[in-house]
């Protein structure tokens, strides 16, 4: 369907952008900025920026400063669970959609961010 979705999203640029706006929205999530251990979030949206780039096919530049992703084992000192979860995907796929990328594209991040985000549960809450 799509050959490189960095490339075809719009590149570096579009990723910041998407970035940027996820944590403008999770800097003011009372129940995710409490998550983060430093004050000033620039350092773990530059993480995530660069994770992003690599991951959808740009330069492998995080992989270079931050070795091996294994998402799963970082996040283990944060308590994720139903809702937190929920309320990540909820930032994210608003900041997906404020991009107006095409559906084709919209849908392989949607898809995979809510993919990648259930698997960083690590907390059981009470189900409903
Ligand atoms: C499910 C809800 C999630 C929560 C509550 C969460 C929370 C966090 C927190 C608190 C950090 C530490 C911030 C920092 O680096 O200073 C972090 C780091 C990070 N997260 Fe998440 N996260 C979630 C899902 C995801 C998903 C789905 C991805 C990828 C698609 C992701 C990618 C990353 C990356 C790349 C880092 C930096 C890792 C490193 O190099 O140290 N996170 N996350």
């Amino acid at each position: 369907m799509i050959g490189n979705v960095y490339q075809a999203a719009g590149g570096e640029d579009t990723f910041r952008l998407l970035v940027q706006r996820f944590y403008a929205r999770v800097a003011d999530d009372a129940l995710l900025r409490p998550l983060y251990p430093e004050e000033d979030l620039s350092n773990a949206a530059e993480r995530l920026t660069l994770f992003l780039i690599q991951y959808w096919g740009g330069p492998s530049t995080y992989n270079e400063q931050r070795g091996h992703p294994r998402l799963r084992i970082r996040h283990q000192p944060f308590a994720i669970g139903q809702d937190e979860r929920d309320a990540w995907l909820g930032h994210m796929t608003a900041a997906v959609d404020s991009l107006n990328l095409s559906p084709a594209l919209r849908k392989a991040l949607v898809d995979y961010f809510e993919t990648a985000s259930t698997a960083m549960i690590n907390m059981r809450t009470a189900q409903p």
